[in-house]
């Protein structure tokens, strides 16, 4: 494994746990950047400054100063508990005035040694692109170039499908249609465009999910109908599975798998028994006041792979 951080002396059952015990709440605010190993970990960010403070997306309205700190907390806290039972997870430093930064799917997206810093379609987050960015150089990530005018929200629209190799990219409400174009250019792997056409599934991992094996959980009425077209096409009907707009509605789709365990905010007996079947083992954690503000499990989360990733290149 590229041994580039200097993490080369980090014993490779690495226990996720043990090492989240080890750091003050300070620390796990994020000053011990250089300190984490970041490969193979999970990217969070402390809700210590959330809220609704503005509207970016359906969800939001009505929603400005609703959401309850402590509660936000407690909720984000058991994610981070049960997510560090299987995966290291990595802090960024919350930041007053910038109460969506907890959604770190939408910090860039990582492959390898290279990162692209979101360019933000939402004004009110683009304050939000700086610490990302300096965030990924603390971890010795290749900082892209990206154009000014292509808006690319991170891996809240750009889904790795690790079973197949390839990038699954949304667009249309937050990325803009050529940020398809640019990731295929810069990490050299094949991308899949699909439009977003509801607005309450404003960001492809609200309504999409590759999962191992190349199972892939997904909404299809949140696509256009070559989008839809185009999903059906790579993934067989074996393997897909589709949710309804009540699971939809309740962020069901934007799920964190980690060596097989999905968390997701909720789901019906219908579609847990699909995913117990599937082999996968669901894992309930409910995150009600971020939803006020649009975003659940995955959206608080930014996978960064291993160096040796399981990604193939095209061709
Ligand atoms: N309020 C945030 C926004 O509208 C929510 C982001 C959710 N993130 C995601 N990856 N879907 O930008």
């Amino acid at each position: 494994m590229d041994n580039h951080l200097g993490q080369g002396n980090l014993p490779v059952d690495f226990d996720a746990d043990v090492a989240v015990a080890e750091f003050s709440p300070r620390e796990r605010s994020g000053d011990y950047a250089a300190r984490r190993p970041a490969r193979g970990a999970i990217l969070m960010c402390a809700p210590d400054h959330f809220g609704v403070d503005y509207v970016i997306n359906p969800w939001m309205e009505n929603q400005v100063g609703q959401a309850t700190l402590p509660r936000a907390q407690a909720q984000w806290e058991n994610l981070r508990r049960n997510l560090a039972a299987h995966s290291d997870i990595a802090f960024v430093a919350p930041t007053p005035g910038l109460p969506d930064m907890v959604f770190t799917a939408n910090a860039g997206l990582a492959i390898g040694d290279k990162a692209v810093v979101s360019r933000f379609h939402a004004k009110q987050r683009r304050p939000e692109e700086r610490l990302f960015c300096e965030w990924f150089e603390a971890q010795g990530y290749a900082i892209a170039d990206w154009p000014q005018n292509v808006p690319f929200e991170g891996a809240g629209d750009a889904l790795i499908d690790h079973a197949r190799g390839i990038v699954w990219c949304g667009y249309g409400w937050r990325s803009g249609e050529d940020a398809p174009k640019q990731l295929e250019k810069v990490f050299r792997r094949r991308v899949i465009a699909l439009e977003l056409v509801d607005a309450r599934f404003y960001h492809l991992d609200t309504c999409f999910c590759p999962l191992s094996g190349g199972w892939t959980m997904y909404y299809p009425a949140a696509f256009d109908i070559p989008s839809q077209e185009a999903i059906r096409a790579i993934v067989p009907p074996e393997k897909r599975i589709e949710v309804d707009e009540k699971d939809a509605l309740a962020f069901a789709c934007n799920a964190v798998e980690v060596a097989g365990h999905v968390f997701l905010n909720a789901c019906s007996d219908s579609l847990r028994s699909r995913l117990t079947d599937a082999g996968f083992t669901p894992v309930i954690t409910p995150l009600s006041e971020f939803m006020r503000a649009g975003g659940a499990a995955k959206c608080l989360t930014l996978q960064l792979p291993h160096a040796t990733s399981r990604v193939t290149p095209r061709g």
